[in-house]
């Protein structure tokens, strides 16, 4: 039998589960270690965004620690990607790729038509990683960031 992809086998010890308010801490200190200073949210704007209206988000974990999450909102057919992190020790294994299908699916059976992000103009990686998910870039968000950083406007129809 040929052996699965490294990547491949990482991803099948992932747990997804949704999640719940002892999540807290953990999403916090992951948001901390995956953006710079002043991008990265304080912890009453995360608990902001967990209760935006339609707040969704998506745990990852490998036995038993939480290594990565994705939060989403939706709007009527819209939904949002507010952020997506994982842990910089555990990128490359699809677990990035993991999440943002489970939130689609999620978003998907709330009647959400086409989903929207935005994405620092030279987050290379999360470029890339939105685009083969099939993210187009819509336009710039000039100074979008704290220090005046610009964002790409990112969608994906899921229709
Ligand atoms: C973006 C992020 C969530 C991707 O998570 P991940 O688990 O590493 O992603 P995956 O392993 O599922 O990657 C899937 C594909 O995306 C692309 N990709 C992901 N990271 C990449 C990188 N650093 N360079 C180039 N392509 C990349 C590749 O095509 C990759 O497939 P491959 O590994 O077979 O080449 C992760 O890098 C991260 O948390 N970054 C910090 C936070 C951030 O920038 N979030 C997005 C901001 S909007």
């Amino acid at each position: 039998m040929v052996a699965a992809p490294k990547a491949a086998r990482q991803a099948a010890k992932i747990a997804l589960r949704p999640y719940s308010p002892e999540d807290f801490e953990s999403l916090y200190e992951i948001d901390q270690a995956c953006y710079a200073p002043g991008i990265a949210y304080s912890r009453p704007e995360l608990r902001a965004y967990l209760r935006f209206p339609n707040a969704d988000c998506v745990i990852a974990a490998m036995r038993g620690k939480t290594v990565g999450f994705c939060l989403t909102a939706h709007r009527e057919n819209r939904g949002h990607i507010i952020t997506i992190d994982v842990l910089e020790g555990y990128r490359r294994h699809k677990i990035g790729s993991r999440l943002l299908e489970a939130v689609e699916s999620r978003l998907a059976e709330s009647g959400v038509r086409e989903v929207i992000l935005e994405t620092a103009t030279e987050n290379h990686s999360a470029i890339a990683f939105w685009e083969k998910h099939g993210y187009r870039t819509r336009g710039i968000w000039k100074g979008y960031y704290p220090g005046g950083r610009d964002a790409y406007a990112m969608i994906k129809s899921i229709a």
